[in-house]
């Protein structure tokens, strides 16, 4: 196989390709990635975060000898916007009376040798009794054992303590203890951060953690959400309001607390000025994500004052990011530490919305950004889905309003992003570009970074069509998963980068400035398909979640005429009725199907060669909000298509699917529905892509095999008049396709660096199979 490089021949510029997305799912930000140790600081959780949440989450009575009363009150806080605190009361005098926290599972971490910033707030309760109460304040570890303690006084207003602890023992099991032995008080906002946060901040993030997004080299950061953004009320002072900027920012203290999207609580205490400043710390452009003034969730629409303080919010937040500080959010964004402008240059509105009332809105919100601020790049939204109407219709609205990019999302299985390579290939160079802002195949092995790795060389190689691209979720706290497969994994202590993440390393390290036209010339047609070119299999009935009825069944196979009719079939949750083994390549499957109990629809699976591999028609999923085909590839998951649909209990419907070599189509009532190839599955012999770094002039060659036989590859620079060449290669060599990093080997899969010298201008190159390399060259001339 040969690889001609033609560094001469610059072509598209890659820009800002390659970057990250953070959102606070999975306890990304609390319980993770900000540095507060203690949860539930200011008493703040209720059941409008979690229905097993309450103001007492993660504080536990401290009664030995004695029995304290812990309540919370409202009556009179030291700050409104967190309404609630706590009032302790000692109720019987005994040895040790008070109250504990024990932060975030499975504990607090303190470790031996480091400094802790403690804050609190406090106010003495019973001034007729006493003038002054007395507390004590310490860290203990699992067994209650006290790492370092201090007393304090509280008088009878809200005032703030402030403590700097040392503990001398490790522990992952920490607590922080406030006793008393008499008295009754009140405390709020009680804090604990690591002196040793990234950059020695206050109101800090966690190091370790931020170091693994540092050394990624992210181009920009899309953040806060994802559906943390637009699912919640449209009022920004309700608790269960929408994630609104203007909330995130100045005295933490003051900072409302908000339900999380992910089934928690968000402190806010990460807000929008920490997320700014954490872009410029890790040299990533911000790319902040608004709602558009609808949720779709809920199908909540904002009109009039309340939408234009939405539009406003979006003007607001590129003056705090970007306005001189003689404006009047650029004088706040200086008074909070940071005169000089963020350099903000991309706004998203919107994350994943569907539904008309998006669409209304979300002119309003460009033609006012592009007016005050044409050079900012509007970013839209396509949906949750790969491809379908609602997929259309974002798209329709990006081109309708000159939309920069187009925000697209999907999870699906490695097959799907191997089969998809060529995906963005057709794109209109002349429309919005592709913003590819949520991406992940089916999980965190070998196999699936090196999928990705590969659909990364095809997003590269199409800079022309894609923008900007991120795969997503970012974080994951192990003790609390919300979402499946994510990029880096940690504990209360420890961390992990998954083989993805080092794949979106390599590619972010060595991402270059201009692609280089290359062609690649292997010794013969070496691509293989591993697909059939039918969807032959079991044609089952089965529900989403719900009790059916499918009569007039019947299967018609198109290659040879055979007409195959049933009975009736009475379809419970969790049950399926097996109707037929085809293996014809063209058929079409039709029914009436009427929904009796429950509310998730009809499934019809067809194509089926086991449980683990089929396609299927599912109607009514999710919230009873989709139509989609889906196709299970070894029990992996890629929804091909989608269009919004409710099925509405007791009617009748009738269905019909039309089989033809690959092609699905789908009918309702008569009506055309879905229609989509399900591509198949064509392993090419190499995958590249080469660019150039332009400060430094290296060449950055990127392989991947995705075959199971190693590769030689004759690599030229027919153009060039050089000696040879110096750098280095980045080799990822797993075989084991089921590979996995973990806590106990964060390494196992993780990239190999050599120093590279060669004494000729053209030059043979092995790649072992399945691998991943990127040279990183530079000429000897
Ligand atoms: O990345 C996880 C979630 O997936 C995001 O919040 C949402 O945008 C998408 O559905």
């Amino acid at each position: 196989m040969k690889l001609n490089i033609f560094t001469e021949e610059k072509q598209e510029k890659l820009g800002d390709l390659f970057g990250i997305f953070f959102e606070d799912l999975n306890h990304a930000a609390d319980g993770g990635i900000y540095g507060e140790l203690i949860q539930n600081r200011s008493f703040e959780f209720c059941e409008i975060d979690n229905k097993e949440y309450h103001p007492l989450m993660a504080w536990e009575k401290i009664e030995k000898g004695g029995k304290v009363s812990l309540e919370i009150e409202e009556k009179a806080p030291f700050a409104k916007e967190n309404p609630h605190y706590l009032r302790l009361k000692v109720i019987e005098k005994g040895e040790e009376t008070g109250v504990c926290n024990i932060g975030f599972l499975p504990g607090i971490y303190l470790e031996a040798g480091k400094k802790y910033d403690f804050t609190c707030y406090g106010k003495n309760l019973q001034p007729e009794i006493t003038e002054k109460a007395r507390i004590k304040i310490s860290l203990r570890n699992k067994t209650d054992e006290i790492l370092d303690e201090v007393e304090a006084e509280l008088n009878n207003e809200w005032s703030r303590f402030e403590k700097e602890f040392f503990v001398s023992e490790t522990t992952t099991e920490g607590r922080l203890a406030i006793t008393l032995l008499e008295g009754e008080i009140g405390l709020d906002f009680i804090s604990l951060f690591p002196k040793d946060t990234y950059k020695q901040r206050k109101n800090g993030l966690r190091k370790d953690l931020v170091q693994l997004l540092e050394e990624l080299h992210p181009r920009f950061m899309r953040f806060p959400g994802g559906c943390l953004v637009h699912d919640g009320t449209l009022n920004p002072w309700d608790r269960n309001s929408q994630y609104r900027w203007k909330n995130t920012i100045g005295p933490v203290e003051k900072r409302p607390a908000r339900r999380n999207n992910w089934a928690y609580n968000q402190t806010l205490g990460l807000g929008y000025y920490e997320y700014f400043e954490l872009c410029e710390d890790i040299g990533a452009k911000p790319l902040p994500v608004i709602p558009g003034g609808y949720d779709p969730h809920h199908d909540r629409a904002a009109e009039g004052a309340q939408l234009e303080a939405y539009v406003q919010d979006a003007l607001d937040l590129i003056e705090f990011a970007n306005g001189d500080t003689d404006t009047k959010w650029g004088a706040l964004r200086a008074s909070l530490g940071h005169p000089e402008p963020f350099h903000m240059e991309y706004i998203g509105v919107g994350n994943e919305e569907i539904g008309e009332p998006f669409f209304e809105r979300y002119p309003l919100f460009h033609q006012a950004i592009k007016e005050k601020y044409p050079e900012i790049k509007v970013i839209g939204t396509s949906g949750p889905f790969a491809a379908g109407k609602e997929y259309d219709r974002g798209w329709q609205s990006a081109v309708e309003n000159h939309t920069d990019l187009v925000d697209e999302h999907y999870y699906q299985s490695p097959e799907w992003f191997i089969a998809n390579h060529h995906r963005y290939d057709s794109f209109d160079v002349n429309g919005p570009k592709v913003f590819l802002g949520e991406y992940a195949s089916q999980g965190n092995t070998w196999y699936n970074a090196l999928a990705e790795a590969s659909y990364m060389i095809g997003l590269q190689n199409k800079a022309k069509t894609v923008g900007l691209a991120c795969y997503a979720p970012l974080f994951c706290n192990v003790n609390y998963v919300n979402w499946k497969p994510d990029m880096i994994w940690f504990d209360n202590y420890r961390v992990y980068g998954t083989p993805n993440y080092y794949v979106q390393k390599l590619f972010m390290n060595h991402q270059g400035d201009t692609l280089l036209r290359s062609e690649l010339q292997p010794e013969e047609e070496t691509s293989v398909n591993k697909s059939e070119d039918c969807i032959c299999g079991a044609v089952v009935l089965a529900t989403n979640d719900a009790k059916a009825e499918y009569s007039d069944i019947e299967i018609l196979n198109e290659d040879t005429g055979e007409h195959y009719t049933y009975d009736s079939q009475l379809v419970g949750q969790g049950e399926e009725a097996v109707l037929e083994q085809l293996n014809c390549r063209n058929y079409t499957i039709r029914m009436k199907a009427k929904e009796l109990e429950g509310f998730k629809g009809f499934k019809i699976i067809f194509g089926r060669k086991d449980e683990k591999n089929q396609m299927f028609w599912c109607l009514g999923g999710w919230a009873n909000a989709d139509s989609l085909i889906g196709e299970d590839i070894d029990g992996r998951n890629s929804c091909l298509i989608q269009n919004a649909r409710n099925i509405e209990a007791g009617r009748l419907y009738e269905l019909e699917i039309r089989v033809r070599g690959r092609k699905i189509e789908t009918y309702v009532d008569g009506k055309s529905e879905l229609s989509i190839e399900s591509k198949p599955l064509v392993i090419e012999p190499l995958y590249t892509s080469i660019s150039e770094d332009e400060k430094t002039g290296d060449v950055l060659i990127k392989l991947v095999n995705l075959s199971d036989k190693a590769q030689e590859i004759m690599i030229c620079f027919p153009e060039q008049k050089i000696k040879g060449w110096s750098g280095m290669v980045y080799k990822m060599e797993e075989t084991d396709l089921n590979a996995e990093n973990s806590f106990e080997q964060p390494l196992r899969v993780s990239p190999v660096e050599e120093m590279v010298e060669i004494a000729d201008r053209d030059f043979t190159w092995k790649l072992e199979k399945t691998s991943l390399q990127v040279l990183r060259l530079k000429k000897l001339v």
